[in-house]
Parts: C-alpha cells; structure tokens; sequence
C-alpha cells in the first residue's frame, strides 16, 4: 500500500520490529498523557489563511546557527538506531543529507561521530549526555569536533531516565550484537540486563545528576562549539539559558519520555520564543507529523522543528529511502500550507496566521475545540 503521510510508518514499524525495539521508540513516561498531548495540542491550533497572493514561488531555505539548510525541518536524536535498520545511523545521515538539512546524532548512537562523518559531507550537530566522569564528556565533545559536527544540543531534561513502563515490562537492553558506539573504547558501550529498565539503570549509573548552569559554562570552557540547550519548557528557563550563554534553545519535552503532564511542547513555545525576546533562535521538537505543524510552530515564533520517532519507525519500514521518503512528504506538505496561507518565504508566516483555542475572545472568535 502506497504511504502517503508520515504517520503511516508507525504501524509498519510495529509489524517489522520486535516488541522490545518497538515499544522502546514508541513509547511515552508513566500515563502518557503528554505523549498524546504533543500530537492533540496541535489540533487546536487554526489557520487563518491569506488569499490572492502570487504564491507560484515558494521559498523554504533557512539559515540555522549560520548554516544554510533547505527547509526549518531537522532531524533530533534518537538513540540506538541500528535496532531500527542495519544501517541505522548511517542511513539516517545520508538521507538528512541528501534533503539538505541537519541531523542531530544521539550520544547513544549505534554509530559513532566517526562513523557517521564518514558517510560524506551534511551539517549535523551533536547530541550529549552528560557522564559522571568528567573525561569522557571532554573526550566524545573533541572527536565530534574532529568529526566536523557543527554544534552540541545539550540534553537537560535527564538527569534520570522517565519511567517508561513498557521498558521496565520488557526489560529492555541493548540487544548484544549492538553497542554504544560513542562509548566502545571507554568501557561504556554496553547496557547490562537488569531486573527493570536496562537503559534506566544506565543512566542511574553514569549520568550526572549533578549537572546544573554552572555546567553549561564549563561546557564552554572546554569547546567552541555553539550550544543549544535541548529540553527548555518554560519562558524562566528560557532567561538563563540566554544569560548563560546558550546559541540556541530547543523547547522538547524528549518526545514525551520524561516527565509526564508536562504540557504538549507546542503550547510552551510561545512563552519560551517570548522570554528568549529574539535574543537567540528557539525550536522545538515533539509530535511534529504534519507540514501544517511546521508551520504552526514556525508561527508561534520557532526558527524551525525536529522529528523524533518518524525517523526511527520509517527508518524500520525502509532504511535510508524510509527517512527520505519522510523528509520529503514533509517538506512538500509545508510547501503546500506555506501557498494556501499564502506565505512565500519563512519570514511571511506570522503569528497573524493561526489562531490557537487560548487566544482572548476578542478578535477573531476563539473556536470551540
Ligand atoms: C529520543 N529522544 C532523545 N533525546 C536526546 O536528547 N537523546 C537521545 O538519545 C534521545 N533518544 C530518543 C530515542 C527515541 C526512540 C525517541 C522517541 C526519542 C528525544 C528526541 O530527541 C525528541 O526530543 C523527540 O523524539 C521528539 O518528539 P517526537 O518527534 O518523537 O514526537
């Protein structure tokens, strides 16, 4: 059967991949109640098209952190790709690539920078987890330089890993014959079998629960690399990620995997794009399926957005041509809401184009949702 949007490949994904794989990517923390909300809230979100405009060109280039790319669409991380596909992050690179736009690489790849800067020329950023020991952090962070990668996306929302149940049940693990590629040399690429969560139990043991703002400066000290901090919710969070240096802020709730009954990302970012007051580029990730999410999210004042899961599940159903196909179903379907609201580059989508169900009554009645 013939895919036609992106949401399709989930269930393809189920049928392909052991029930471990699957529920791993799949899954939400605890009720799911913000993995749910990350795809609702979009829906009370609606247009309010403009008409009679030339739109027979469109322009979707955008320049992130100075880079150039093709379209505000990009790839966040997701950890352990090569359970997906053989080709895993390989794949996931070279099609990034081939659409023209980034790829962020998870520290818990199944691939290491290495590998992944050896499948030809992208703009890709680097993902980190922030280990217990310090060396190992100044390690990964200079052989992503090496490898060419051009930013660091600072994860900080994790200082445990959120109770995803369907790991714990599964007792989920790295299968055997995959490792951590980041972490091979250092004794750290393996995840023991445990009597819950595997992955869980990594992190207990190696990330740093002590990591706070002061940590975001010594980062600095110890790259050039720009730093966009991965995980900010509220417009609080969003001030001293400024004050302290951040390039940029990615405003993600980790697809739902972390603290459930946190709002759906798409309702934060209007706080965290007007506490950031322009002062540094804001983007967001979480539940972003549709080309008229995009598009939301670009009005509500993003610079542009990550998908999570569509890469990992496409990836699943039909390696590199899978994440392709994605990249570029998306891209075509924000083209096309890009011309019906009659917006001809990035900058012509503008707040005025959406209503959302908490506008104030006044104006343009807010929908009943
Ligand atoms: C993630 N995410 C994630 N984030 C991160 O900073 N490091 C990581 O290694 C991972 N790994 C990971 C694995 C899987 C299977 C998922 C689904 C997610 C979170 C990810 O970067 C992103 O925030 C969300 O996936 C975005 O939401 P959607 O697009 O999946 O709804």
């Amino acid at each position: 059967m013939e895919i036609t949007n992106v949401s399709e490949y989930q269930a393809i994904a189920k049928q392909k991949l052991p029930k471990m794989v699957y529920d791993y990517y799949a899954s939400g923390a605890e009720d799911e109640w913000t993995l749910q909300e990350n795809r609702n809230a979009f829906s009370r979100i609606l247009f309010r098209p403009r008409i009679l405009i030339d739109v027979s060109k469109i322009d979707m280039t955008t320049t992130v952190l100075g880079f150039k790319i093709s379209m505000p669409i990009m790839l966040a991380p997701t950890a352990m790709q090569k359970m997906a596909h053989p080709e895993g992050e390989y794949a996931t690179a070279r099609a990034a690539s081939a659409a023209g736009t980034i790829m962020t690489l998870s520290s818990w790849a199944t691939s290491s920078v290495e590998e992944v800067a050896s499948t030809g020329p992208g703009i890709r950023f680097f993902q980190l987890y922030v280990y217990r020991d310090r060396n190992v952090v100044a390690q990964l962070v200079r052989r992503a330089e090496k490898a060419g990668f051009k930013a660091i996306a600072l994860t900080v929302d994790t200082p445990r890993l959120g109770r995803r149940e369907a790991d714990i049940k599964n007792r989920f693990t790295l299968p055997p014959f995959l490792t951590l590629k980041n972490f091979e040399g250092l004794d750290l690429g393996k995840m023991d079998k445990a009597n819950d969560s595997g992955l869980a139990s990594y992190v207990a043991g190696q990330i740093d629960r002590t990591l706070s703002w002061k940590d975001v400066k010594w980062l600095q000290t110890i790259t050039s690399l720009p730093i966009l901090v991965k995980g900010v919710i509220t417009g609080e969070d969003a001030r001293i990620a400024v004050q302290a240096g951040a390039a940029g802020i990615i405003v993600s709730n980790h697809g739902a995997r972390q603290l459930d009954y946190v709002p759906a990302t798409i309702m934060a970012l209007e706080e965290v794009v007007k506490a950031a007051q322009g002062r540094i580029p804001v983007f967001l990730d979480g539940g972003v399926r549709r080309g008229t999410d995009v598009f939301k999210a670009l009005a509500l004042g993003a610079s542009g957005i990550f998908i999570g899961r569509p890469v990992v599940f496409s990836l699943a159903a039909e390696g590199e041509a899978g994440v392709r196909k994605v990249l570029s179903m998306l891209r075509e379907e924000f083209e096309l809401t890009m011309a019906l609201s009659g917006c001809r580059s990035l900058k012509e989508i503008t707040r005025q184009h959406i209503v959302a169900d908490w506008d104030s009554p006044h104006g343009l009645p807010a929908p009943r949702l």
